[in-house]
């Protein structure tokens, strides 16, 4: 019932004493300061109430001090974070699941560095591997039909269908493929070209989906760049005598630890998935000597994720690098049926998906205040910003449903009420002639509970960001701008902000140039951008 709580239960055991005596002593030895207004035992809990003039203007203060660094720290320096995340396959689409990764990596990448980790984002892209082989052989063959020009992945996608079905006709087709990428690995120009026409064509695309979302990477190295540190990665392996040899492949038995067998090189002798991701812990504990790891991944590959980490450890990698390696899973998305499909009824395109976004939203905009300026913008903040948000609202384990009207909705608890509660501060900002001087402002005017919940939420934020790092878990925030939000709101609500009393007015516009920075800045640390007007 206190502004903070001591619970004793824990040191009665300890004490052999009662829960009540222990509070009874420790409240005895606590002195009060000008922090704390009052102590009080309730039921073996030691109560704090703390002083709601000092809590007003410590964080008021703060915020305008630090402005949009308020919150931050410094509890990453001197630490390296590489965040691994977004890792689409090139010639393929970028589907949802790409994006809800995306979203969380980018979001945790920006938390972090706003913490002071020197933090290195990371699209490990899925560029190699024998479909390669396949889609060469296909474009050998009908490549000229199509134009690469429109919907390049489309026409991608359209190859591997054919090239795939002729596959399982003709055993034949299939050792060309094989050959195919065998070629790649041995450097063969005209194999290597094609190849990399179509890492770029897929690049260009995604490029669009990541301008949209704003997303950016420090290192775009993908499982092509491990393609030749895999043999070290055999060797060390070998030389510590874990190899086996099953059937002609060389595998890891970890069957007993629960974790099946970690495949590590095919009985053809090419290397797989697991190898290069070996090779890249390899690589990245040597050129970043991190101190955590993190890997943006779904949960589907949570068995992948524990093998290879336990394989690591026979890599003479510093133990620091081995214990900072870390799966950050998420939950798959799920659409409510209806007009979010697109033609083939299955995938979704993202692209499409973000443009619908803005589209929806600039006809609610033209419906509800036609007169606005710059409508294009806003709407593809908002648009973008309900899709992000939608994507980091729940614990990211949770599977998500995307549905249009929740994700849009401006009451409920999404990425445009966040949106709309900012702008609602702006224009409040806007009336008054100037902002106060905190020295000028007499807390005593926000001492009413409303007022105190904003200020407690206000004080929270450092503290929240420090938990999104603690577990990986961006929605911590999403939640937070929520009620941060609603408690605003609420504050609006109640008191008149814009009053004849300057006092009053002043107390309660400082306020609400708090929330403003604060609301903005957790958006922005989430991925979103914040718009002027609504
Ligand atoms: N490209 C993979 C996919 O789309 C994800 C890669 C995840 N990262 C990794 N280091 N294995 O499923």
């Amino acid at each position: 019932m206190g502004d903070y709580a001591f619970p004793c239960f824990r040191l009665a055991k300890a004490l052999k004493k009662s829960p009540q005596i222990i509070a009874e002593e420790l409240k005895n030895k606590i002195q009060l300061d000008e922090n704390i207004e009052n102590m009080q035992i309730i039921g073996g809990y030691l109560n704090f109430f703390i002083n709601k003039l000092v809590l007003a203007k410590v964080v008021l203060q703060e915020i305008s001090d630090k402005k949009e660094l308020y919150g931050s720290n410094k509890s990453g320096e001197g630490k390296t974070i590489l965040v691994e995340y977004s890792s689409p396959n090139i010639a393929k689409p970028f589907h949802i699941g790409h994006l809800r990764n995306t979203v969380i990596g980018s979001a945790l990448y920006k938390i972090y560095k706003f913490l002071g980790y020197n933090t290195i984002g990371i699209n490990h892209l899925g560029d190699y591997g024998t479909q390669f082989g396949k889609m060469i052989e296909g474009y050998k063959r009908w490549g000229n039909e199509y134009t690469f020009d429109e919907n390049p992945i489309d026409d991608c996608m359209d190859i591997y269908v054919r090239i795939n079905n002729l596959c399982k006709e003709d055993e034949n087709v299939l050792e060309l493929c094989r050959e195919n990428f065998k070629k790649i690995e041995e450097n063969d120009p005209y194999c290597v070209e094609i190849w990399n026409k179509l890492k770029n064509m897929s690049l260009k695309e995604f490029q669009k989906i990541y301008d949209l979302l704003g997303v950016k990477f420090d290192s775009l190295k993908g499982e092509a760049f491990y393609s030749d540190k895999m043999d070290e990665v055999v060797d060390i392996l070998d030389k510590k005598g874990v190899l086996k040899d099953s059937e002609g492949a060389k595998i890891v038995d970890l069957d007993d630890k629960g974790m099946g067998i970690c495949m590590i090189k095919k009985s053809n002798g090419s290397t797989i998935y697991a190898t290069r991701d070996l090779a890249a812990i390899l690589y990245r504990a040597r050129t970043y000597d991190f101190d955590k790891c993190l890997y943006v991944v779904a949960y589907e590959q949570n068995l992948h994720f524990r093998q290879i980490f336990e394989v690591a450890k026979y890599l003479d990698i510093p133990e620091k690098c081995l214990n900072g390696l870390e799966h950050v899973a998420y939950g798959m998305v799920r659409l409510s049926t209806g007009r979010m499909s697109t033609r083939e009824g299955t995938v979704v395109k993202v692209d499409e998906l973000l443009q619908e976004a803005i589209d929806r939203v600039e006809k609610i905009i033209e419906e509800k205040n036609p007169d606005m300026e710059n409508r294009k913008e806003a709407a593809k903040k908002i648009g973008i910003g309900a899709v992000i948000f939608n994507n980091l609202c729940n614990t990211i384990i949770k599977d998500q449903v995307f549905d249009w009207d929740t994700a849009l909705n401006f009451n409920g608890e999404t990425g445009p009420y966040i949106q709309y509660i900012y702008v609602r501060t702006k224009s409040v900002l806007e009336k008054v002639e100037n902002i106060p001087e905190l020295k000028d402002v007499n807390f005593e005017y926000l001492q009413d509970k409303a007022s105190i919940k904003v200020l407690f939420s206000l004080y929270d934020f450092e503290n929240i960001l420090m938990q999104v790092v603690q577990k990986n878990e961006p929605s911590i925030l999403a939640r937070y701008l929520i009620n941060l939000s609603q408690n605003y709101s609420n504050f609006y609500n109640e008191n008149k902000i814009i009053d004849e009393n300057k006092e009053i007015q002043d107390a309660r516009v400082a306020l609400t140039k708090a929330v403003e920075i604060v609301l903005k800045k957790g958006a922005n640390l989430l991925g979103m951008e914040m718009p002027d007007r609504m």
